[in-house]
């Protein structure tokens, strides 16, 4: 099961099919599987249509020098579609070397910095100067212990500048609870709002249903915020 490819004939059976993986199972080698066992395109969260995302990185007014860090970036178009929009200080973080190697490659840029760490025991994130931006989509709902998303949390709010923003883009409650072979803590914005706390004002948010590769549907609460 580690690692399984999706196949995307098969809608019950995708990347985020309801079958939970060995509670056993090694992350970083399980999530280098997922891509090294996949093409791109065919990965149970890879998305074409990247506007719920780029609606709210347009409401935070953040210059194109600003500095945007992708935390669970893995292979995400996104990285690419904000070079394209002229920002140049990127930071695309994942646990995975292979989706890193993966997005270098694919970018052959000098403006993202690639930094394979793990967000919940962090070490080289722990010392990076603190960022303008900071995106999530489907990283967050993967921590299911109090203990994994307190240390998601601290990082976070230790890494983001004043006025700062943190976009995050989860699992709602209507979603699955598991994804790729992994259990999924499922988020509304009130969650996240509590999470996040008073130095957090939330500036917009909203749910949305991604579609995946093999036609399923995925619903995600989708939140700004802004750190006062
Ligand atoms: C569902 S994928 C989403 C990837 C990307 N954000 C996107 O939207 O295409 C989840 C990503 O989180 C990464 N990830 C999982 N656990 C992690 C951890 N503890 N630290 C850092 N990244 C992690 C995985 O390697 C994978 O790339």
């Amino acid at each position: 099961m580690k690692g399984e490819s999706c196949n995307i004939s098969d809608k019950n059976k995708s990347c985020c099919s309801p079958q939970v993986e060995n509670e056993n199972v090694n992350l970083k080698e399980h999530w280098d599987n997922a891509y090294l066992n996949s093409s791109e395109n065919k990965l149970g969260w890879y998305e074409t249509d990247l506007t719920p995302t780029i609606k709210l990185i347009s409401k935070t007014g953040l210059t194109k020098s600003a500095r945007i860090l992708n935390v669970g970036a893995g292979s995400t178009t996104l990285v690419d579609e904000l070079l394209n929009f002229g920002y140049s200080n990127l930071i695309a973080s994942d646990l995975s070397k292979v989706a890193l190697k993966n997005l270098e490659d694919r970018l052959s840029t000098k403006k993202v910095e690639f930094i394979v760490d793990d967000l919940i025991n962090p070490t080289v994130l722990k010392n990076i100067e603190p960022v303008d931006l900071w995106i999530d989509r489907a990283v967050l709902h993967f921590f299911t212990e109090t203990k994994e998303q307190d240390t998601y949390f601290d990082l976070l709010k230790s890494k983001v500048k004043s006025n700062g923003f943190v976009l995050l883009a989860e699992y709602n409650l209507n979603g699955a609870t598991v994804c790729a072979g992994l259990p999924v803590h499922r988020y509304s914005k009130e969650m996240l709002i509590e999470k996040l706390g008073t130095d957090f004002e939330l500036i917009d948010s909203f749910d949305y249903i991604y579609i995946m590769p093999s036609g399923a549907e995925r619903p995600y609460v989708y939140t700004l915020f802004r750190k006062r």
